[in-house]
């Protein structure tokens, strides 16, 4: 069992170049230039291209529709809304403590990008509820975690697995929290994801599905991220890249897909019209074998090789610039003027 020790604030002896990822020696001075992953600079620039904040966005047409939502769309909507709020909440926090232990200045710097991306989630979600809903309403739907069976279940899943490395950071138990977290960020938020999607297909909740899509943007260079850091950490810790782990890997995803498909027949069930659970179910497949395939592993499913909602993938290519589907101001937002120092061409 090898322990990660915490990075220490300064160390005048080592480089400004970190030795490794965890256990490594580093100045901890921060000099975008001189850094050891050629990967890092570059998720910077696209980190940063993706700011967004809530503020930009006009709720006034979302504020009108939501009140002719049906019963079922305003609470799937508001159940969805509030495990939302959990998850980034968590993430926050958690991304912190991984940063504690990465002996890379850099690798903390986009950690510390990461997690506040994660608060402006939260701020959104505020947000959209301030604008739909009572003060009451708003507040009871963030402790909807507290109450609701399914959803606990599912955070007790991803928290064991944070827990697990907060309190003994060995190797193994960052490797694993890690697949908690493309867990979490790649896997649990795409039925959330579906629902606002497919009322944005019926232009409903526009401003809100633009949030949710800015979101899912930030997520998948989070995901990314954790991919990079996971497939670093078996580089240089080639001991640990078994088959055992590789089986282990995929148990967990496919234990990950079985909560996200009981949430998903929860709060989508038979009860949105046009929006089929089955296809949501083969949604969740599909990325479970995506995500586990992106750490390195075999897929856990047989098949379940395509999309089956078409639809959502003009959604997640808007994040690359393709398509301008919600025309809203801030989607020109990216900045294109940003210095390019050439690292990433080195
Ligand atoms: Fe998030
Ligand atoms: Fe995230």
């Amino acid at each position: 069992m090898t322990e990660i020790k915490r990075r220490a604030l300064m160390d005048k002896e080592a480089p400004n170049r970190s030795t490794a990822i965890v256990n490594g020696r580093s100045s901890n001075i921060l000099n975008w230039d001189d850094v050891r992953f050629s990967w890092a600079y570059p998720k910077y620039k696209k980190m940063l291209g993706n700011f967004w904040t809530p503020f930009e966005i006009n709720m006034g047409t979302d504020v009108k529709q939501f009140l002719d939502l049906t019963d079922e769309e305003k609470n799937t909507f508001k159940k969805i809304i509030g495990l939302l709020a959990l998850l980034d909440s968590i993430q926050t926090d958690y991304a912190g403590k991984v940063a504690d232990y990465l002996t890379d200045s850099s690798l903390n710097a986009l950690m510390i990008i990461l997690a506040q991306q994660e608060v402006i989630h939260n701020h959104s979600y505020s947000y959209i509820l301030s604008s739909l809903v009572s003060k009451d309403e708003q507040d009871r739907i963030f402790d909807f975690w507290r109450t609701e069976p399914v959803l606990e279940k599912r955070n007790d899943f991803v928290l064991k697995g944070y827990k697990n490395f907060a309190e003994n950071p060995t190797i193994d138990n960052m490797l694993d929290s890690i697949v908690y977290d493309v867990i979490l960020e790649g896997l649990f938020f795409y039925s959330g994801f579906s629902f606002f999607y497919h009322l944005a297909r019926n232009q409903k909740m526009v401003a809100t599905s633009t949030m949710i899509n800015y979101i899912n943007r930030d997520e998948q260079l989070h995901v990314d991220l954790f991919v990079k850091i996971y497939k670093e950490l078996l580089t240089e810790y080639p001991e640990y890249d078994t088959p055992e782990r590789a089986e282990r890997v995929q148990n967990i995803f496919r234990e990950a897909a079985a909560l996200e498909i009981e949430w998903a027949n929860e709060v989508i069930g038979t009860k949105i019209d046009g929006l089929d659970v089955e296809d949501v179910e083969d949604y969740i497949y599909f990325y479970a074998n995506v995500r586990c395939n992106q750490l390195g592993y075999d897929r856990p499913f047989e098949g379940y090789r395509k999309n089956p909602l078409k639809w959502i993938k003009a959604y997640e290519d808007v994040d690359l610039g393709k398509t301008d589907f919600f025309e809203q101001k801030s989607r020109q937002y990216v900045k294109v003027n940003v210095q390019d120092n050439g690292f990433d061409d080195l």
